[in-house]
């Protein structure tokens, strides 16, 4: 059963210096590429069979600089059962009272707030366009417009951030509290404008055992006021769990529509065209726009409910007598998993080390 559809939106005002995701900004754009887009975009939805949707996330680059009469195009499009979670990604400094209220009415109900950072010195190094100021101000009429779902999305070890600065951020945190947190380590990613810097010595990553320090001050404080753990990098007052990205991780299927969008649909996982051009010729002879399939065998299924699986921390995977067992046992006795009654989990080790912990399991 498929009852999850991502919507990729690729516009953004600004490039941001770190981001490697799938987006490019509106100055390349023009306001009737938008329009084009987002009849293309509904001529995609159409060429999947009509699904009930539990779960629908619009993500982007920017989906908050559509204008909310083409989200609800996009959303009439759509059939949804009652009580569906509707996730929009809102970047603070691209909506205003009046767009928030407009994306309530129209069914929205939960909102991911890309805060990354509430340090304006910190907002001016990742290319953001908006300051903390802005960032309270974007949540707080969040919530003055009904708004009871809310998500912050947060970014640590930035170049030379602190403990302090970090704290900060959490008091802040505390402050608002959302419903719900996604708190990443900055990824340094390859073709980024960070990269560049990286290799010319203008910008530095942090030390490993700093940013160590500060995931395990993330999670020391957030569980401390209140938030569940639940996965890796996300954090959620009870009941607040993301119910969309939890399918990924429980190896769920579901539809990915738009530019360079990833999906997994009837046991086969896809990526859409990555170009404009590519993306629109497909839709214009009827075809799905995509770029990349493949059937996921017994071997992938297998491994990617074992990675992904044990993201979910509080959850955990069953392990059954196959080819990953004994490596599944290996790392129980170093101490990385643990089995609580035949349920395989991460321990505080196995959270730092995840990556490793996944690798192994791999290989
Ligand atoms: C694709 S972005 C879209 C959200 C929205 N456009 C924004 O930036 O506010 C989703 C989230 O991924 C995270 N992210 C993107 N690039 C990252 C990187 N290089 N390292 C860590 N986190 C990253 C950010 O927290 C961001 O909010
Ligand atoms: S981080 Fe968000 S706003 Fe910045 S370029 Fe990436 S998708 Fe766009």
């Amino acid at each position: 059963m498929c009852d999850a559809i991502y919507i990729h939106i690729p516009f953004c005002v600004k490039k941001c210096g770190y981001c490697d995701f799938l987006s490019f900004s509106c100055e390349e754009k023009s306001k009737t590429d938008r329009i084009e887009y987002v009849e293309k975009l509904i001529e995609e939805i159409r060429l999947y069979p009509k699904l009930k949707y539990d779960t629908v996330y619009f993500g982007g680059g920017t989906p908050s600089l559509l204008e909310v009469e083409e989200i609800e195009k996009i959303l009439e499009e759509l059939a949804i059962n009652e009580g569906a979670e509707i996730t929009l990604e809102v970047n603070p400094q691209t909506v205003d009272m009046q767009k928030l209220e407009g994306l309530k009415k129209i069914g929205i109900n939960r909102l991911s707030i890309g805060i990354q950072s509430f340090n304006d010195e910190k907002l001016k190094v990742l290319g953001r366009i908006h300051s903390k100021e802005i960032a309270i101000k974007t949540y707080n009429d969040a919530r003055k417009a009904g708004f009871e779902n809310i998500s912050i999305d947060l970014i640590f070890a930035t170049p030379d951030q602190t403990i302090e600065e970090l704290e900060e951020d959490l008091d802040i945190v505390e402050r608002l509290s959302p419903e719900h947190i996604s708190i990443y380590s900055l990824i340094w990613e390859e073709g980024t404008k960070f990269m560049d810097l990286l290799d010319s010595g203008k910008l530095n990553p942090l030390d490993n055992a700093l940013e160590a320090k500060m995931y395990e001050l993330i999670i020391d404080r957030l569980k401390k006021i209140g938030y569940l753990h639940y996965e890796i990098s996300n954090f959620a007052k009870k009941g607040y769990e993301g119910r969309h990205n939890s399918k990924y991780w429980k190896n769920i299927e579901y539809i990915g529509v738009g530019l360079g969008a990833s999906g997994y649909y009837e046991g086969i996982r896809y990526k859409n065209q990555v170009e404009l051009s590519d993306y629109y010729k497909k839709i214009d002879t009827a075809e799905k726009p995509l770029m990349e399939e493949e059937e996921v065998s017994d071997k992938d299924r297998i491994e990617n409910y074992y990675i992904l699986g044990l993201r979910l921390l509080n959850e955990g995977i069953e392990a059954e007598n196959n080819l990953y067992f004994e490596k599944i046992k290996e790392l129980c006795r170093k101490g990385y998993l643990k089995n609580e009654e035949g349920i395989y989990k991460l321990t505080s080790k196995g959270l730092m080390f995840a990556n490793d912990v996944f690798v192994e399991i791999m290989e």
